[in-house]
C-alpha cells in the first residue's frame, strides 16, 4: 500500500515508522529535512505541509491508498478538506470536524448543550471589560486561554503563570491589546492529567492505552507549559496514579462526543485525543485534539504491534479491528533546544544513532533539519528518545549516558518516567482523592 504522511515532527516520524512496519511504502511531506522521515520514506517531499495546493499536487503524483496527517495546522488550513474533496482516502478529520480542537469555545458549548459529563466551567470573552467583571466575581482560581490553536503553550494558570486576579487581568488586557480576539476564563482544575487517544471512523472508536505527557519545561513539573517534554505509558494497565473508573468515564465522554458529531452530520475520521484532568470530582475534559498527541503518539504507536496504516484502512472499510498491544511500559524523553518553552536558542547537534540504539533507545526525529552530518535545531523540539521494557528499573538506565550519543547544546528532562516522579504523582492523587 502507498501511504502519504503529512508533517515533519516526532509524532509524524512515529506514524511513518508504524506505517512502514507492514511493508507499506511511505511518502512523506514536510517543510523540514527530518532525517527520520527521509530514512524510511520511498520519497520525501520538502514542501510546506500547510500549503493545501502543494500537498494536493504531491498526492496527485502518488495516488496513495491512504493519507495520514499528523499536526493540527494542515487540518485548519484545509489540507484534509481538499484531499477529501478529491476523493483521496484520508484518515484525518475535515476542518469542520477538527473544530473540536481549533475552537476551545466550540467544544465547551457543544458539551454544555449536549449535557456531556466532564465539562469545565468556562466563559468566553471578546472584550476586556466583560472579562474583568466576571473575574472580579470569581470565588475560585482560574486559567486564561486564547481561543484557537496555541500548541499547548497559550494557557496561563493562576498560581503558576500569575498569582493574583489583578495580575491575571493585566495579562488578559495585554492579550486583547496584542490582537487576541477571544479569551476563555476557566475554572482551574487540580489533579493529574492523562491523554486518552482513539482511532475513529464515523461512530466507531478504538481506544488506545492512556499516556501522561510531562508538559512543563522544567524538572519536577516547574516552568512554562510546552508542547510536551516527554511521556509515559503503562499500556493496558493504565497509569498507576489515575483511577481506573476515571479512565472508563473518560472513554464514555469521548464516545459520546464522537457519536454526537456523527449524528449531527459532522462525522469524525482519524485519530482523536482527549486531554483529561483526573480531579476529586472525576475526570474533566481539558481539551480535544483532532489528531494524535505529540509525544503521546510515540508511546502508543510503539506499543501497537499493528501498523497504523492497516488499522486505519480496516476501520475505513467498515471493520472494527482488535489491536495487538504489547503489555509493557514505555518512556519518551524529548531533546530540545536550550531555553525551549521561553526563549529557545537553536544550535547544532550530532547524533550517534548506533550508540543510542545499542543502549536500547528508539530515535524519532522532530523539528530539525539535516545538513550534512549534523542537525540544525529549530525553536521547537529536536528528537525524541524512547525506551521500553517490563519495569521502570529496566527502562530508566537506558537513558543514562545519552550525552555520549548526542553532542551539541540541548536540554532534556531527566525526571520523566522515574520511579520518584511516579511515586510523587501517586501520593498526590491518593491525598487528593481521600479528601
Ligand atoms: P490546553 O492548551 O487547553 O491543552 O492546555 C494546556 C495545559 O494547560 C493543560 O494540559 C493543562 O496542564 C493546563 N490547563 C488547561 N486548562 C486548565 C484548567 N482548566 N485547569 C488547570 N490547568 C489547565
Ligand atoms: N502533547 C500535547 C499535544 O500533543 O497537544
Amino acid at each position: 500500500m502507498k501511504v502519504v504522511v503529512v508533517g515533519g515532527g516526532g509524532r509524524e516520524n512515529a506514524i511513518a515508522l508504524s506505517a512502514v512496519s507492514s511493508n507499506n511504502s511511505v511518502y512523506s511531506i514536510s517543510h523540514n529535512n527530518n532525517p527520520g522521515l527521509i530514512g524510511i520514506s520511498k520519497k520525501h517531499y520538502k514542501i510546506n505541509e500547510n500549503d493545501k495546493e502543494a500537498v494536493l499536487n504531491v498526492a496527485k503524483k502518488i495516488y496513495p491508498d491512504l493519507v495520514l496527517i499528523g499536526p493540527e495546522d494542515p487540518l485548519s488550513n484545509g489540507v484534509s478538506d481538499i484531499l477529501i474533496s478529491q476523493k483521496f482516502n484520508v484518515f484525518a478529520p475535515s476542518s469542520k470536524a477538527a473544530k473540536l480542537e481549533t475552537s476551545k469555545s466550540f467544544l465547551r458549548e457543544f458539551m454544555k448543550y449536549h449535557k456531556i459529563d466532564g465539562n469545565v466551567e468556562s466563559y468566553s470573552f471578546t472584550n476586556f471589560d466583560d472579562l474583568k467583571k466576571l473575574v472580579l466575581n470569581l470565588d475560585y482560581e482560574f486559567v486564561l486561554k486564547p481561543d484557537g490553536l496555541t500548541g499547548g503553550k497559550g494557557v496561563l494558570v493562576q498560581g503558576f503563570h500569575f498569582n493574583s486576579k489583578e495580575d491575571g487581568l493585566s495579562i488578559a488586557r495585554k492579550l486583547f491589546e496584542n490582537g487576541v480576539n477571544k479569551l476563555l476564563v476557566e475554572r482551574k482544575l487540580i489533579g493529574e492529567e492523562f491523554s486518552l487517544q482513539a482511532l475513529v471512523y464515523n461512530d466507531k472508536l478504538i481506544f488506545l492505552p492512556i499516556v501522561q505527557d510531562y508538559k512543563r519545561a522544567g524538572e519536577n513539573d516547574t516552568g512554562p507549559n510546552t508542547g510536551g517534554m516527554g511521556s509515559i505509558s503503562f499500556s493496558e494497565s493504565g497509569l498507576p496514579f489515575i483511577p481506573e473508573n476515571h479512565v472508563e468515564k473518560a472513554k464514555a465522554i469521548m464516545r459520546k462526543l464522537v457519536e454526537l458529531m456523527h449524528n449531527e452530520g459532522t462525522p469524525y475520521f482519524g485519530p482523536i485525543y482527549g486531554q483529561f484532568m483526573s480531579t476529586k470530582d472525576g475526570p474533566k475534559l481539558i481539551e480535544v485534539n483532532a489528531r494524535f498527541g505529540d509525544p503521546e503518539a510515540i508511546n502508543v504507536l510503539d506499543l501497537m504491534d499493528d501498523s497504523i496504516a492497516d488499522v486505519a484502512i480496516k476501520l475505513m472499510e467498515g471493520g472494527l479491528p482488535t489491536l495487538n498491544i504489547k503489555n509493557q511500559i514505555n518512556v519518551v524523553r524529548y531533546i530540545v533546544p536550550i531555553g525551549y518553552g521561553t526563549d529557545p536558542m537553536p544550535s547544532k547537534l550530532k547524533v550517534d544513532e548506533y550508540y543510542l540504539r545499542k543502549k536500547g533507545l528508539k530515535i524519532l526525529y522532530a523539528s530539525v533539519d539535516k545538513k550534512g552530518d549534523y542537525l540544525r535545531q529549530t525553536r521547537s523540539r529536536s528528537l525524541a528518545l524512547l525506551a521500553r521494557g517490563n519495569s521502570l528499573s529496566e527502562i530508566i538506565p537506558k537513558f543514562e549516558g545519552i550525552e555520549k550519543g548526542i553532542s551539541g547544546k540541548y536540554y532534556y528532562r531527566k525526571d520523566i518516567g522515574t520511579f520518584e516522579s511516579i511515586e510523587k504523582k501517586t501520593s498526590f492523587m491518593n491525598s487528593l482523592l481521600k479528601n
